[in-house]
């Protein structure tokens, strides 16, 4: 099997995970004479690497010990060296005896430096292949881990005039019930969910990731609000906890500052690497203009507001040439969705972004 061949494969199997705070990456563990021995790849934070996934996979059939020093393994990332949630991928495919890995863009974090460890390890490796292809699959997550900050992803849960809320201010609810269970899921997922000060005066959300059922999931997102004014004492998000404990309010208008801040910030063991960003309006405008948008949901519900508050207001955009492009995402479960009566769009910024046609 040429290597293209099986790297394309390994880039279809990366789309089934979803973004946020890790990369998408897909996993082929392939024979000498071109079999797919196994696949796999990375569901999100705290889940099976992909590397690991596909090793799982086959000796869930194999017995240990079985002789791989012929096989191939193809990963779309630089297999990592780094012990973190998970075990170091290198020494799991060190551990199995793997002849080669061919691994596409390399790690471009502190985790890096896999494929030496692998070449010390006696290991041959061929790096580089589909390169860009792999490299643009997570272009916006390597931009984020860059600036030393959190994944964002944005809901957009508006009308079909792009409203998000009505001239008396109602907002609840403009989606359908399918919409919002798939924002609960999203939520539960991010480390935290974000909201401007105004929000929480007008809504009083309670900004918890929540089953169909109602029920508080397992794991709970750190709840933040942005802006200078103070957070009313009885609100609903608090819960009449104190400051740090499950919430926080960052004093501050700039969406960089806010995220470097999340970044240094831990919420259940572990930093702030993936943040939910909600609205409303002039925080949701803030983050566009700033350039600081790495996926968008947007969920578009049949209905009609003709005044109220529009999604985004000014995000400093004067002519068409200068308005921030996105592109159809086809992650997770694909760039289009109808839930209920909803169609929810699954968006990346527009860059260097790759499908699994390309
Ligand atoms: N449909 C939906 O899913 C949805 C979701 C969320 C909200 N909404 C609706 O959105 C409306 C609220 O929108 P909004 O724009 O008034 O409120 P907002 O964005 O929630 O909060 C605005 C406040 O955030 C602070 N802020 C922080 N960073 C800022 C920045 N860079 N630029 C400007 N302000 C910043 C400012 O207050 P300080 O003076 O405190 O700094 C500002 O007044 C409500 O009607 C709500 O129902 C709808």
């Amino acid at each position: 099997m040429l290597h293209e061949s099986a790297m394309t494969q390994a880039l279809e199997l990366a789309f089934s995970g979803v973004r946020g705070a890790n990369p998408l990456v897909g996993a082929l563990l392939v024979s000498a004479q071109g079999e797919v021995l196994a696949q796999g790849h990375h569901r999100g934070a705290g889940t099976f690497h992909a590397e690991r996934a596909a090793l799982a996979n086959f000796f869930a059939h194999h017995p240990a010990g079985v002789d791989l020093s012929s096989a191939t393994l193809y990963s779309t990332l630089e297999p990592c060296r780094h012990q973190g949630r998970q075990p170091a991928c290198t020494q799991l495919i060190i551990e199995a005896g793997i002849g080669r890995v061919v691994h596409g863009a390399s790690d471009p974090t502190s985790n890096g430096g896999g494929a030496a460890v692998l070449q010390r390890a006696g290991i041959e490796v061929l790096s580089s292949v589909l390169r860009e292809e792999c490299e643009a699959l997570n272009h916006r997550w390597t931009a984020a881990q860059e600036q030393h900050r959190p994944f964002v992803t944005v809901h957009l849960a508006q009308t079909l005039d792009a409203r998000i809320a009505a001239a008396d201010g109602t907002s609840q609810w403009i989606t359908s019930q399918a919409s919002r269970e798939h924002t609960h899921r999203v939520r539960s997922r991010a480390d935290a969910i974000l909201v401007g000060t105004n929000t929480v005066a007008v809504d009083d959300p309670r900004l918890t990731a929540r089953t169909p059922a109602g029920d508080l999931t397992q794991r709970q997102p750190l709840r933040v609000v942005m802006g200078l004014t103070p957070v009313p004492k009885r609100c609903k998000l608090t819960q009449a906890l104190p400051e740090g404990e499950g919430w926080v309010q960052l004093r501050t208008r700039d969406p960089l500052e806010a995220l470097q801040e999340l970044a240094q910030t831990t919420h259940g063991g572990y930093p702030v690497k993936h943040v939910l960003v909600e609205g409303g309006q002039s925080v949701l405008s803030a983050f566009f203009a700033a350039g600081l948008v790495d996926e968008v949901f947007a969920y578009h519900a049949p209905l009609l507001l003709g005044a109220g508050t529009a999604s985004i207001g000014d995000i400093g955009v004067t002519t068409l040439r200068e308005a921030p492009r996105f592109a159809l995402d086809p992650a997770e479960s694909g760039p289009v969705q109808i839930m209920d009566s909803d169609v929810c769009v699954h968006l990346q910024p527009k860059g260097d972004t790759c499908s699994p046609e390309s």
